[in-house]
């Protein structure tokens, strides 16, 4: 069997699959984080360490006769891992969605000789919650503690450390660090000198199917495992979720509806976004890229909204109920739409200031209504972040759908109608990036010849059809979205 470990923000999963691609056990361990101060989001590596040790242990349980032939890793992207010449940890790390370093970001891009520079130099902007802004904040702020620092990790390649002893990376977490050319598939040395970080702060990096390391006798140790069996270099969660959706020709897209919303795409070559507004990462085969756009209110809407129906008496309101109500409503929401920049946006409009709003409010409008705006708002983000897409010739002919919100029929059908395109949901991708580091696995030692073949495996489970005539409704009710956050912007303050 081939073992996935997830090393996410709000706890561990671990995954075993059989060679034949299907799902034998899973258990999850949660942890928490730490928000010490507002905008700051920090964990102990520690507990991502006993989080994989109690989600390990239970898979094994569940399957005590498996032999291991590889270990895939993945995890939260984005997060400073700090260690000393000991390989101790020296401070807490922090997190892909912590905002402190806004300044540094800034500088970087700066320093880089601006964002064309910086995106000739690496593909990507640097975004606030990229590692490269935190080693520059930790350089400024904590310089006793900078001083001491040798290695800078990503959460899953700390796991690597603990159960191999290797120090290494992989290019597709390697590409959210904002140090990285993506388009050569290597660290960007020269930014990374003339921005003052000391290079040999990385780690080597692997391919994602390369094998980095074995697990070692006090690895084995700690985690219950046999000593020697390889651990293959992994992903990024993001980007190796979509091979868990089996997202990787030309024309597939994956939709994540989880808090945030993700629309990703796997590329054949390195086509950055012009203006950087889509991430354009490696992905996790070896001449594969991967293009995304992370939206901060999806899944998170929805939520926002039971909470506002549920501030009104509606006590057992669930999601289920909310998007029976929104079926009771009509497609385009009877005129109603909503921008859902409630905790400002990343993707499509990287503004931290951005806001939500419904527009078109008349007194004959529903809860109902209201319920179904905000469902289509969402996807009208994604089909703008599909237009941004396109100059790097990306279409979208099918829909792979997952996160929570995929368990939606009608969230389901809004895609189908308004991409004008199928949207399935497929077996294993409800596991997430447990999912796809096991497959990577697969591919590490054999099972699989590439990751193409390890999408294969992959079953469909559920498929919608677009409706050419509520597709029409969408789309024009589209352009008048498009119009909305322009005309908006300067009023959100
Ligand atoms: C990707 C991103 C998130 C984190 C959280 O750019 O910020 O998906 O990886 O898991």
């Amino acid at each position: 069997a081939l073992l996935g470990i997830d090393i996410g923000t709000s706890g561990c999963k671990a995954l075993l699959i059989g060679t034949d691609g299907e799902v034998l056990a899973a258990h999850t361990a949660h942890y928490g984080l730490s928000q010490p101060r507002p905008g700051w989001t920090e964990q102990d590596p520690q507990s991502w360490v006993d989080g994989a040790r109690e989600a390990v242990a239970a898979v094994m349980r569940k399957c005590p006769d498996t032999e291991l032939l590889c270990i895939g890793l993945s995890g939260q992207m984005h997060g400073l891992t700090p260690l000393d010449s000991g390989k101790q940890v020296l401070r807490p790390a922090i997190l892909w969605n912590d905002q402190r370093n806004a300044a540094e970001a800034a500088d970087l891009t700066e320093q880089a000789g601006g964002l064309e520079a910086l995106l000739a130099q690496t593909g990507n902007r640097m975004l606030v919650g990229y590692t490269g802004g935190k080693i520059l904040w930790m350089q400024r702020r904590e310089p006793d503690l900078y001083r001491r620092l040798r290695y800078v990790l990503n959460p899953k390649d700390y796991l690597r450390l603990v159960l191999t002893g290797e120090v290494a990376t992989e290019v597709s977490d390697a590409s959210g660090t904002g140090l990285f050319n993506v388009m050569e598939r290597g660290w960007a040395s020269s930014l990374i000198e003339r921005v003052g970080i000391d290079p040999a702060l990385l780690p080597p990096c692997f391919e994602s199917h390369e094998i980095s390391g074995r697990v070692s006798a006090s690895g084995a140790a700690l985690f219950g495992l046999q000593p020697g069996i390889p651990v293959a270099g992994g992903g990024g969660d993001s980007v190796i979720q979509t091979i868990g959706s089996g997202v990787i020709s030309p024309g597939e897209l994956q939709t994540t509806i989880g808090t945030a919303g993700i629309l990703a795409a796997a590329l054949d070559g390195p086509s950055p976004s012009p203006d950087g507004r889509i991430q354009l990462f490696c992905n996790v085969g070896p001449s594969k890229w991967h293009a995304m756009g992370v939206s901060l209110n999806a899944g998170g809407a929805m939520s926002w909204f039971r909470t506002v129906m549920r501030g009104l008496g509606h006590d057992t309101l669930d999601f289920d109920t909310v998007v029976a109500a929104a079926e009771t409503s009509q497609p385009g929401a009877r005129g109603l739409l909503f921008l859902p920049y409630l905790n400002g946006e990343r993707c499509p409009h990287p503004d931290t200031d951005a806001r939500g709003a419904f527009v078109g409010l008349t007194a004959r409008h529903t809860a109902g209504d209201l319920a179904r705006s905000v469902m289509e708002g969402v996807i009208h983000a994604f089909y703008d972040m599909r237009t941004l897409m396109q100059p790097m010739g990306i279409s979208g002919k099918l829909i792979k759908a997952s996160g929570g919100g995929a368990r939606s029929a009608l969230w389901r059908q809004i895609q189908a109608d308004l991409f004008d395109c199928d949207v399935v949901t497929t077996e294993g991708a409800a596991e997430g990036a447990a999912f796809g580091a096991a497959l990577v696995a697969g591919v590490g030692v054999g099972v699989w010849k590439d990751v193409v073949e390890a999408a294969a495996t992959i079953r469909e489970l559920t498929r919608e059809h677009p409706d050419a005539a509520v597709g029409t409704v969408y789309r024009k009710a589209h352009t008048i979205y498009r119009g909305l956050y322009p005309a908006l912007s300067e009023s959100f303050c």
